[in-house]
């Protein structure tokens, strides 16, 4: 655990340690201030965990860092992959006109079947279809363009899912990847994990995408230490 120190005009600032309880802190501030999510957001939140669903769903500060890619792209149809218990899909599916669409892929059918109430609940119910069944089973019946993907169901696919949804993409449209650190281990190639493997496989590809554009951030927070990969499909 490192100790800091940080002066900036004039004040000087006296770090906490870096550790989950700060990132949790600085979050929660971060959700205060600038995120203002509305209540349906912890409504979502409490239904998945009545309903027994884990609690993997991305953050208030992610859902908005979603809603403003949409916002930014001027969305009108999202595919998302992972829908839990429609968190992230209700922060995209908010960006949405009125005729918008956001399509996501679930395996499970108690998670799609809890997040069909919470987007109705959330008020959103109408320009969302949740698909449930493998996504590698459902994705060659996705068809047309979509302006944003967000890509948060089981990593050890990224690879197919990354090649999949390039196709799916309108030139100008952007892919998001969640999860893409794994608490640093992307790094280990020998980790005999499928879900790492996964995650730099996909980049391996992305290397070797010329007509792609990418980048992957680290981050932490509340969800602590892991990232996400942009992929711009140019245009
Ligand atoms: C991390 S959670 C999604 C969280 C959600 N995107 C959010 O932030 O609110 C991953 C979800 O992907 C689903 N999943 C796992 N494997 C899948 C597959 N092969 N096809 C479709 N969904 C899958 C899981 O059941 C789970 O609900």
């Amino acid at each position: 655990m490192e100790e800091y120190r940080h002066e900036a005009r004039g004040h000087k600032l006296e770090s906490t340690a870096m550790d989950k309880e700060t990132w949790d802190a600085v979050d929660a501030f971060f959700e205060e201030t600038v995120v203002k999510a509305g209540p349906q957001y912890d409504a979502i939140n409490e239904a998945t965990a009545a309903g027994g669903l884990p609690p993997i769903a991305v953050s208030a500060c992610q859902g908005k860092q979603l809603y403003i890619f949409a916002k930014m792209l001027r969305a009108k149809r999202i595919l998302e992959i992972g829908t839990l218990g429609g968190y992230s899909t209700t922060w995209m599916a908010s960006a949405l006109p009125a005729d918008g669409e956001l399509i996501t892929l679930e395996y499970d059918p108690h998670h799609a079947e809890v997040a069909l109430a919470n987007l109705k609940s959330a008020g959103v119910g109408d320009k969302v279809k949740v698909w449930v069944g493998a996504a590698l089973d459902n994705l060659p019946s996705v068809t047309g363009h979509f302006d944003l993907v967000f890509i948060d169901a089981d990593k050890r696919n990224i690879p197919a899912y990354l090649e999949a949804t390039v196709k799916l993409t309108r030139p100008g449209g952007l892919i998001v990847i969640d999860n893409v650190v794994r608490g640093g281990r992307v790094v280990d190639p020998q980790t005999g994990d499928a879900d790492v493997d996964g995650v730099r496989q996909a980049h391996v590809d992305l290397a070797e995408r010329d007509d792609l554009v990418a980048t992957s951030i680290q981050t932490v927070g509340k969800k602590g230490y892991d990232g996400f990969t942009l992929v711009w499909v140019p245009g």
